[in-house]
């Protein structure tokens, strides 16, 4: 069995989408939400889903191994960040190295590091005019979207969208392509 841990701080639509993705799989295994925010909607959805959360706050993380022995007490293979905005520690980066996966909503190496991410991103997207932007999936390391990439999807962005367009635009595609690529990465069975 392949046991993954999904990271998330935010609405958890992409938590909801991979763990109802992988229920059907033979050997993969969504065992725990991992969250260090106590109002965030992914708690909710981890509820209505059935799964198990875990809270943390920034002293666990960065001053402690709680979160390490929690990941290992639930058998963790790979960690998934989807929609997780802090760095992680060195710790957890040498006992998952390679084995941590973040998706992040532009097409790196734009629009990427500190302070770029859900909202801020779309808004700098259509601030600059651009004309397409799309998604990164892509391996961690200790910088902020520097790790290496493991696919990119674009879509176009007119000049009549705004950010919350761009915005419903790159959730499509997040719902589209993650789940998937996280499956054919680390090897999952249907
Ligand atoms: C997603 O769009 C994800 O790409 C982004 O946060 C959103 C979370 O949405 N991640 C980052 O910006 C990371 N820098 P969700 O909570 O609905 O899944």
């Amino acid at each position: 069995m392949i046991n993954i841990v999904l990271f998330a701080s935010g609405s958890g639509s992409n938590v909801e989408n991979i763990t109802k993705y992988f229920k059907n799989y033979k050997n993969v295994s969504v065992r725990a939400i991992f969250c260090n925010k106590p109002d965030a909607y992914v708690l909710t959805r981890a509820k209505n889903l059935g799964i198990k959360s875990v809270l943390f706050n920034r002293n666990d993380f960065y001053n402690s191994s709680k979160v390490l022995d929690e990941l290992q007490k639930n058998g963790a293979d790979f960690v998934i960040l989807a929609g997780f905005l802090w760095l992680i520690p060195e710790n957890i980066l040498k006992a998952y190295d390679g084995k941590i996966i973040n998706i992040h909503p532009a097409l790196l190496p734009k629009y990427g590091g500190k302070g770029m991410f859900g909202m801020n991103v779309h808004k700098a997207v259509v601030e600059n005019c651009e004309t397409e932007t799309g998604i990164t999936i892509h391996y961690v390391n200790a910088n902020y979207d520097e790790g290496r990439h493991i696919f990119q999807a674009k879509c176009p962005v007119l000049p009549t969208d705004t950010a919350e367009d761009v915005a419903h635009k790159i959730h499509e595609l997040e719902g589209l392509y993650f789940p998937k690529i996280i499956s054919e990465t680390i090897g999952a069975e249907e």
